[in-house]
């Protein structure tokens, strides 16, 4: 008998449900007699005792559905060890939970974020198992998150409906895209999309620069460009900041993202008319993309098979096209970024992107 607890925390994203439904229908389908505890909310579930038991029933026509069937919130991991408003200490009530239940494992759906406190539960003694999720695919110890590439088609999408009108009226199209620290998602929907350029935060542009190739585009008889921008572009002037420094400038800022203030730098210096477009959370939402429901399912089916050897303490990764097993104290506190020396991005460059370097 193998009593098993689920979360997912962090902001959603597409194939959670596909994802759960991979590991219970992996330990149903095994012989072994399971059962499944949902926590509602993240981590606030496992805190507070919120939980529920899941059947079969519940993990049945999920695989196409978008969100969490459990819900979902951030519970920072740098006050996770801080006591919550009535003095409640978290991390204890956590544990406690774990063992009033019975259960022999953890499996947590997450970002980065969840990957800390995971890792310290797993630190603090308990059996825990991870599936990396994100759109942002900018989990450490493995090549790809479920999530990223439903989030790639939309965005793609959001690129292309762009194009047209952007031809039409001889302008510049910003489109931002999610992610503030990562580019992975610009990156892959500004190549998929065709965007002329493509600011990431990995990369920190030069407005004049970015300015130069709309020009260039315009003598090469191109009237319109667009633009992918990653929520968390970044100036080769603001990335020479320090961390605090940047922060207290951002909080200034008069636009409501970099997207903004890029187009009001390019309409300045060149006099071009320029829109910006942001999807948003419309890149989290709905159904995941086929490749998606395939692979959350695949990670799941990992995860089942680790609980059944009872191999505790890692994530399910996938690495060189393998599912592998990436221990946690490894994937906690990294991120995953897109490097300025990476095959992709010097493609993109081959292939007349502009990086705004
Ligand atoms: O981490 C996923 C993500 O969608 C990022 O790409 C984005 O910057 C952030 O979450 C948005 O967070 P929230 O949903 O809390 O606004």
């Amino acid at each position: 008998m193998k009593r098993i607890g689920m979360l997912t925390s962090g902001g959603d994203c597409q194939a959670l449900n596909a994802a759960m439904r991979g590991v219970a229908k992996s330990l149903f389908n095994s012989g072994e007699k399971v059962e499944i505890y949902g926590f509602e909310n993240g981590y606030q579930g496992l805190i507070y005792s919120k939980f529920r038991m899941l059947t079969g029933r519940d993990f049945s026509g999920i695989l196409t559905k978008g969100g969490t069937m459990l819900g979902t919130s951030r519970t920072p991991f740098k006050t996770i060890r801080e006591p919550d408003a009535e003095g409640l200490d978290k991390v204890q009530a956590m544990k406690q939970t774990y063992y009033k239940l019975q259960l022999d494992c953890l499996v947590i759906l997450g970002g980065n974020g969840t990957h800390k406190t995971a890792n310290l539960l797993h630190e603090e003694g308990l059996n825990v198992v991870t599936l990396p999720k994100t759109i942002d695919n900018d989990i450490w110890g493995t090549d790809m998150t479920f999530g990223f590439q439903s989030a790639v088609d939309i965005a793609t999408t959001a690129i292309d409906q762009i194009h047209t009108t952007a031809a039409s009226h001889s302008r510049v199209f910003i489109v931002e895209v999610m992610g503030h620290k990562a580019g992975w998602l610009t990156l892959n929907a500004g190549m998929a999309g065709g965007a002329d350029i493509i600011l990431i935060p990995e990369i920190p542009y030069d407005i004049d620069h970015v300015v130069q190739k709309i020009e260039e585009r315009d003598q090469g008889g191109s009237s319109f460009t667009i633009i992918a921008v990653a929520e968390g572009a970044i100036s080769k002037e603001d990335a020479e900041l320090s961390k605090k420094e940047y922060k207290k400038k951002l909080a200034k800022r008069p636009y409501p993202s970099v997207s903004y203030e890029i187009a009001a730098e390019i309409q300045k210096r060149s006099g071009r008319e320029v829109r910006v477009t942001i999807p948003g959370h419309v890149q989290r939402g709905g159904a995941p993309c086929p490749y998606d429901r395939v692979f959350a399912s695949r990670l799941g089916a990992e995860a089942g098979r680790m609980i059944l050897e009872g191999k505790y303490g890692y994530m399910v990764g996938y690495k060189n096209r393998e599912m592998v097993r990436v221990p946690l104290k490894e994937v906690a506190g990294k991120l995953k970024m897109v490097s300025p020396d990476a095959a992709i991005v010097k493609q993109a460059e081959m292939l007349g992107i502009s990086f705004g370097e």
